[in-house]
């Protein structure tokens, strides 16, 4: 983890109380933190480097969904290298989706965060328009994947044809693409481990519907998006499933309930400041829907319309 990262990290699990974080740095090569620890004195609780992967989960709480998260297998590991980078290695099946939702940003000179980062596309992009990038996950395998990518620049990865039949690719990042600018961490988007006002721009892509409390998500995101000077960048297909989050706690797709109607729909009311929850209110710059990929194998692709809003304040 790059040390320029320590200033803004907080304990996640003192939320919403914001404490420190003491940083034991146990082995270091230039800027990036190897191994090491994040102490808070507060409660006591130190949070793991590994392998240069800094480790900011929270103690088990009501936000774990408690089944082994999909995101940390084999396949989907595969799946999320085609999505993010096919385009790269000019893939004729690729979108531009991740180019087309980054064209929604403005430059700007402060951080940027990519909530749910993945294999961390998107957090490359938002580097290219602020000074520096930080992509968040809660799957080890995505961010170590996301991180050697940062490092390596270059990484070969197979893609399933049919059957157990594969092929293999390779991603090598664009020259244009910083490395110094990007950093990714392990950690639970319903408890960021950041402070409040950290961020010139946030985003959520594809997320909301995947975490088990949805406005718990959107609060900490406005908690950690600047008050004034700040963009945020939501998108996502509202597939809401029970098997991720209770129907009472969804945003949308239900006929009752306070956020009964259209998870778009209460999306807008709550940035808008509409409903109280999220202050300073921000203003929707623009709005739309952005064609998302997913390759399952050769001949089978999930196609997902992910509708987004822009907003700033
Ligand atoms: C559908 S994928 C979208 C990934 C990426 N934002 C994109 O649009 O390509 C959802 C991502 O959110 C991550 N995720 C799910 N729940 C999370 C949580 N509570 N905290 C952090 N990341 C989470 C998953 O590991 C996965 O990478």
């Amino acid at each position: 983890m790059k040390e320029l990262l320590v200033h803004l990290l907080i304990c996640p699990f003192c939320l919403p109380v914001e404490a420190e974080l003491k940083c034991l740095i146990s082995e270091k090569e230039g800027e990036d933190i190897l191994s090491g620890s994040l102490y808070c004195s507060q409660c006591n609780n130190s949070y793991p480097i590994q392998e240069g992967v800094a480790i900011l989960l929270p103690m088990p709480s009501e936000t774990d969904s408690r089944a082994p998260s999909k995101y940390e297998s084999p396949e989907l590991l595969s799946s999320y290298l085609w999505a993010h980078y096919a385009d790269i290695f000019e893939d004729m099946d690729a979108t531009a989706a991740y180019e087309q939702w980054a064209g929604q940003l403005r430059n700007d000179s402060g951080i940027s965060l990519d909530a749910g980062c993945a294999v961390g596309r998107f957090t490359f992009e938002m580097s290219k328009k602020s000074a520096f990038a930080v992509g968040i996950d809660n799957s080890h395998a995505f961010i170590k994947t996301a991180r050697q990518l940062m490092i390596n620049r270059q990484m070969g990865f197979s893609i399933p044809e049919e059957g157990l039949l594969r092929e293999q690719r390779i991603i090598k990042l664009p020259e244009t693409w910083d490395s110094s600018k990007v950093e990714f961490v392990v950690g639970d988007v319903l408890r960021l481990p950041f402070r409040r006002d950290a961020f010139s721009s946030v985003s959520s892509l594809n997320l909301v519907d995947k975490v088990p409390l949805p406005l718990v998500h959107i609060r900490e995101l406005n908690r950690v998006a600047r008050e004034s000077h700040g963009q945020l960048l939501f998108s996502d297909p509202f597939s809401w499933s029970s098997d991720v989050s209770r129907e009472e706690n969804w945003l949308g797709g239900t006929a009752d309930g306070p956020y009964s109607g259209k998870g778009f729909d209460n999306i807008l009311l709550l940035l808008t400041g509409e409903t109280g929850e999220l202050l300073p209110p921000w203003e929707v710059e623009n709005q739309g829907h952005i064609w998302w990929k997913i390759r399952n194998h050769e001949n089978h692709f999930e196609l997902i319309r992910s509708c987004f809003i822009m907003a700033r304040r």
